[in-house]
């Protein structure tokens, strides 16, 4: 039985046959266990005899079987691994690495500027009610400029914000009429446009808010000319034109000048020498009343401003569509714009 046991294992090719033969030999009818059995019918002095040679048959089969088991499976693994090599020489692949959009960094590079000049970023909804969208900006209902922002109702009292101004509003009554207020707010906005190179139905504003006691107009435009210096170079200049916006007194509009300059990249301004990037101007009265604010002794300025406008000069985009549509070819184009 041992040898012929043994010369098994040695020509087991795989584990399954090994197991079949531990079956054949050791198993409960294996033909060595019916020995073992069979030894009742034994004298006394056979008995421990004949039990001593089976034992060691058993455990020099047992013995064999794990060898046999531990070298296939050792066979086993080196063969897996022969073939998962992997050849770290090979080149890699180019990963591909995602970056912000140039709205968003522009935005960032705008909040950065006024942090600098400690101002907080504030959020407001963009679904707003017709009061802080409109009336706490002293445009009461049937007020004609109204009409100046073609708005998306989603009730009587709801809509679709026109402007980040609302924000104004929302801070000032947040900070009580007590409190000095230095905010700005960047977000999206919504207007019934048709779209078109310069029109787009939704885009993005910033807005920001000056108030405090003895608050001037030179404020705003010492502020407004760091802005512009640090967006576009220390060789711009500002321009402020006399406008009109309900919710500030006097009003403003500003316009930056254009670099002279020949090639790709740099604004075009088309005939004057002159671009209008924002709108701005003394918050009224009203508004500040409306929000908790005694205007004898708080004063403040206001601007809006927007970003797509401000990359569209900066990089010589000549069509608003192109924030919003993806293409890559433009997106990436910018992702490491500033
Ligand atoms: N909200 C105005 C607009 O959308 C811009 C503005 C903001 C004007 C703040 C004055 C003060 O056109």
């Amino acid at each position: 039985i041992r040898q012929e046991a043994l010369a098994k294992v040695s020509e087991a090719a795989d584990l399954k046959e090994l197991q079949d033969i531990k079956v054949t030999y050791l198993g409960k009818k294996g033909s060595l266990t019916s020995v073992l059995r069979g030894m009742g019918n034994l004298s006394k002095e056979e008995r421990p005899v004949v039990g001593e040679i089976a034992n060691n048959v058993r455990e020099a089969i047992t013995k064999e079987i794990d060898e046999k088991t531990d070298a296939l499976e050792q066979a086993a693994l080196e063969e897996k691994l022969e073939n998962e090599a992997l050849d770290v020489t090979l080149p890699g692949r180019p990963v591909q690495v995602g970056g912000a959009h140039l709205l968003t960094s522009i935005i960032e590079e705008i909040e950065d500027l006024f942090i600098g000049m400690g101002y907080e970023v504030r959020e407001g909804p963009e679904v707003e009610t017709d009061y802080f969208n409109f009336e706490a900006l002293n445009l009461p209902k049937g007020h004609p400029a109204r009409d100046m922002q073609d708005t998306f109702y989603i009730t009587n009292e709801l809509l679709l914000r026109t402007h980040t101004s609302p924000v104004q509003a929302r801070t000032m009554q947040h900070y009580g009429g007590t409190q000095p207020v230095r905010m700005i707010c960047p977000g999206k906005v919504y207007r019934r446009d048709t779209d078109d190179a310069t029109h787009s139905h939704q885009f993005t504003q910033i807005e920001g808010l000056y108030v405090d006691k003895n608050v001037r107009m030179s404020d705003l435009k010492g502020t407004l000319d760091n802005f512009a210096k640090s967006m576009f170079g220390d060789d711009r200049e500002i321009r402020l034109r006399p406008s009109f916006f309900p919710f500030t007194e006097p009003s403003v509009e500003m316009d930056i000048s254009c670099k002279v300059c020949k090639g790709d990249g740099c604004s075009v301004c088309k005939h004057s020498g002159w671009i209008e990037i924002l709108g701005g101007g003394m918050v009224h009265p009203n508004v500040l009343e409306m929000a908790g604010y005694d205007s004898e002794e708080y004063t403040g300025f206001a601007f809006g401003m927007g970003p797509e406008r401000i990359a569209m000069l900066k990089y010589g985009i000549d069509d608003i569509r192109h924030f919003y549509t993806n293409d890559k070819r433009f997106i990436t184009q910018y992702h490491h714009a500033k």
